[in-house]
Parts: C-alpha cells; sequence; structure tokens
C-alpha cells in the first residue's frame, strides 16, 4: 500500500517528499501525473495501488480549481484521507480550500524537514479519523451520539444551544435524548429547562447507578418535551467529588441506552471536558461574535488537534450574529480556520425564553434565531442526513 500519494509532475518537489518520507516515516510514496485529475476520482481510485492512501498531495502544478473539486470529493467519500495541497497560500485558496476539506495548504518551497513534521501530522490525522470510524463499526453494540457542546469562554450560549438541541432532537428520537450538564459548579440546565430534579450528578456517578445502567435512568429527570436530564449537582463543592473517570463511566453509560447525549460543558478545557471530548462522537462549537471569544475558539481548536481530541463531527455555531458587530462571518471563519455552520443571530427571545425556562424549540417561535437552532438539530436528524455532515459548507450570511 501507499501511504502517500502525490498528484504533481514538479520532480524537485516529488523529491522533496521522497526525502521527508525515507527514513523518518514508515509506508512509501506513489505519483500520479496531474492529468488524472481531469478523469475525476475514480480515475484516480484506478491508478492507485492497493488500499487508499493515508494523505494525499495535491500539487504543486495542478490546476486549483480541478483539485479543490477532487479534494471536496474525497473528503464526502473517504474522510479518513488527509488532504495536503500544495499552493501559495493566498488567503482566497486557503478559505476554499478550507471549505473543500483540505488539511493543510503547503508553499511549493517547503523544505524536507517542515514537509516531514506535515506528512507525520497528516498521518497521525488520517490515523485518529479512521479510529473514530471503526470505534462505532466495530463495537457491535450500537452507541448513541455523544455531542459535546463546548466552548472556551462563558456566555456565549452553550446552555442555550445544549437545552435547545436537546429538546429539538427529542421531537425527532423521543425518550431516546439525555441532556448531562457537565458545569459542575454552575450548571444551569435545570434551570434553562425549568426542572427541579430529584437527583444530580452526585448520585449518579457514585454508588449503584455507576454499575447499573437501569438504576442510572432512575436518577434522570424526565422533561416535558420527552427528553431526559441529569443535572448539574446542588452545591457547587460537590463537584469536587466527581472525577473525569466518574464522568467516562457516565457518558459510556448514557452512550449505551439513548441515541443522544447532549452534553453541556463549563467553559474552558477541565478535566471533565477533556474526559468528554475523548468518548465525543460530535463537537458543537459555539463561538459569540467578539474577539475574544473568536480567539479563545481558535486557541482551543488549535490544543485540541495537538492532543488529537477533535471528535470526528465538527459543527460550529456562531452566536450572538450580528451585523452590526463590525465583523463578519468570513472573519470569523478566517480567524477560527474553520467554516461556520450554523448562525444564530442574537434574539430577544432567547434571553427571555432562558427566564421562562423554555427552550424556544419547546414552543412554535418562529424568530431567526428559533430558525438557528433549528438548523443545528437538521444536521444530527438521520432523516436529513442524506449529505454526511460537516463535509459541505454552504455560505452563511448574517442578517
Ligand atoms: N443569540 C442570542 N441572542 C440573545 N441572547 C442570547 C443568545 N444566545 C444566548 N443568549 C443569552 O445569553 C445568556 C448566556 O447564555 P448561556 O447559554 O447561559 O451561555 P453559556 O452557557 O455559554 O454560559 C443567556 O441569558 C441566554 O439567554
Ligand atoms: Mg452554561
Amino acid at each position: 500500500m501507499s501511504r502517500f500519494v502525490a498528484i504533481t509532475a514538479v520532480r524537485d518537489f516529488e523529491g522533496r517528499v521522497r526525502q521527508a518520507v525515507t527514513g523518518a516515516l514508515h509506508g512509501d510514496l506513489q505519483t500520479l501525473s496531474p492529468e488524472v485529475l481531469k478523469g475525476g476520482t475514480d480515475d484516480v481510485f484506478k491508478q492507485l495501488t492497493g488500499a487508499p492512501p493515508e494523505v494525499m498531495i495535491l500539487g504543486p502544478g495542478v490546476n486549483p480549481d480541478d483539485a479543490l473539486k477532487l479534494a471536496t470529493v474525497f473528503d464526502l467519500q473517504y474522510p479518513e484521507i488527509s488532504l495536503l495541497l500544495v499552493s501559495e497560500p493566498s488567503p482566497d485558496i486557503i478559505l476554499r480550500a478550507m471549505h473543500a476539506g483540505i488539511r493543510d495548504v503547503v508553499t511549493p518551497e517547503i523544505d524536507v524537514n517542515e514537509l516531514r513534521v506535515l506528512l507525520e501530522r497528516a498521518c497521525l490525522a488520517a490515523a485518529s479519523r479512521r479510529r473514530g470510524m471503526q470505534s462505532v463499526s466495530e463495537s457491535g453494540q450500537e452507541r448513541g451520539r455523544v455531542i459535546a457542546v463546548m466552548s472556551p469562554k462563558g456566555g456565549v450560549g452553550k446552555t442555550t444551544v445544549a437545552t435547545n438541541l436537546a429538546v429539538g432532537l427529542g421531537a425527532v428520537a423521543p425518550m431516546s435524548v439525555v441532556i448531562v450538564d457537565l458545569d459542575l459548579q454552575f450548571g444551569d440546565v435545570a434551570s434553562g429547562l425549568l426542572l427541579e430534579p430529584e437527583h444530580s450528578i452526585t448520585e449518579a456517578v457514585h454508588g449503584s447507578a455507576s454499575q447499573d445502567s437501569m438504576v442510572l435512568k432512575a436518577f434522570l429527570t424526565v422533561h416535558p418535551s420527552g427528553i431526559y436530564a441529569l443535572c448539574a449537582p446542588k452545591k457547587p463543592s460537590e463537584s469536587d467529588y466527581i472525577t473525569a473517570d466518574h464522568v467516562t463511566r457516565l457518558i459510556n453509560q448514557l452512550a449505551t441506552e439513548f441515541k443522544y447525549v447532549v452534553v453541556d460543558t463549563a467553559p474552558g478545557l477541565g478535566e471533565h471536558c477533556l474526559a468528554t471530548l475523548e468518548l465525543a462522537t460530535d463537537g458543537v462549537w459555539v463561538c459569540g461574535m467578539d474577539v475574544p471569544s473568536i480567539r479563545g475558539l481558535r486557541k482551543c481548536f488549535s490544543v485540541l488537534r495537538e492532543l488529537q481530541l477533535l471528535p470526528q463531527g465538527r459543527h460550529t455555531v456562531l452566536n450572538f450574529a450580528d451585523r452590526k458587530s463590525g465583523i463578519s462571518v468570513q472573519d470569523v471563519e478566517a480567524t477560527i480556520g474553520v467554516p461556520i455552520d450554523t448562525v444564530i443571530p442574537r434574539s430577544r427571545n432567547l434571553p427571555y425564553s432562558t427566564n421562562r425556562g423554555v427552550p424556544v424549540l419547546q414552543g412554535t417561535s418562529r424568530d431567526s434565531a428559533a430558525k438557528g437552532l433549528k438548523k443545528l438539530v437538521e444536521r444530527f436528524d438521520p432523516r436529513l442526513e442524506t449529505v454526511p455532515q460537516g463535509k459541505l459548507h454552504r455560505r452563511v450570511v448574517v442578517s
């Protein structure tokens, strides 16, 4: 099997890739002529020897439009392959590459050492994506989707998004959704859903519930919309007795019982949050329309990429969207380095719904914030999943 495939006719570049691969990285390199791009993915695949590669290098010397077209199809059909585009990294190319699912845009002048580092990282990413796919298909027992709603900052709308997502999914899969409040000290899922829970996460992770999923279910609170909730402890001090291992066990238990486990988290990347990310199939990344929030998310992505803790499904939400903020969606995308999937405009209905304890998706609100939240729910609705999620990105507009 060729672990690396380069589509290029530039011999000098091919030589550098070969040097980068030889010795330091396992596997060999297959080179294809840029002519193959004219025929589309099938033609590319016919030329490949053995199993699909881990890393595909597009260029230099390929037509960028052809390369991006091929990348879009590969990203959908073979998301486990890491794609690199070799081209002068202009902002326009970077943005288009990002939308086509390309991992990195590399200058043709890159030296051997830098190339080696990039290829090694691309291999690690490919391996981690394959692992994610296998864990779903090989585990035998069907596990639910674990959706972590995260952001490095507080007050950006995590709880609003998490409660609405859970309620919205409750309509898709009644009694098969649980929302877990892992903002252990100051969680407000209970108040956001107007619940008076008898039990909290504290009882769920200690004692018999931790050994038996049926017992655990008895500690959950049922919400009128047909979802279950596991709320944060009543006293912030109780959080000291909840460890990352408790969280791991709890989420594993819930994932075997529910189709969707929506986890609301505390701001930042604390131990409970990292434990959640290890098991999450999906990350919903909430970002406000202010510079600290946007920069925070960029840092967060970069740290999690290094730790290989980014869940396979990525769903970016731009909340508090406001045309008058002086920042555009494109600015946000360029800073965080990934496309925005869902935009939720600033809306008076959301604080009102938080204060009443009735998520907007529980009612029939048609305002634009509710529409944005519905679009997010649809990304997880199997009836609408004709296109793999998180792969195709249409330009979103703030109105
Ligand atoms: N798009 C929005 N427009 C207006 N207010 C919002 C919006 N999203 C969230 N809010 C309000 O902002 C406050 C903080 O939101 P919350 O979901 O609790 O954030 P977090 O969980 O990230 O701390 C809440 O009162 C909520 O109603
Ligand atoms: Mg919150």
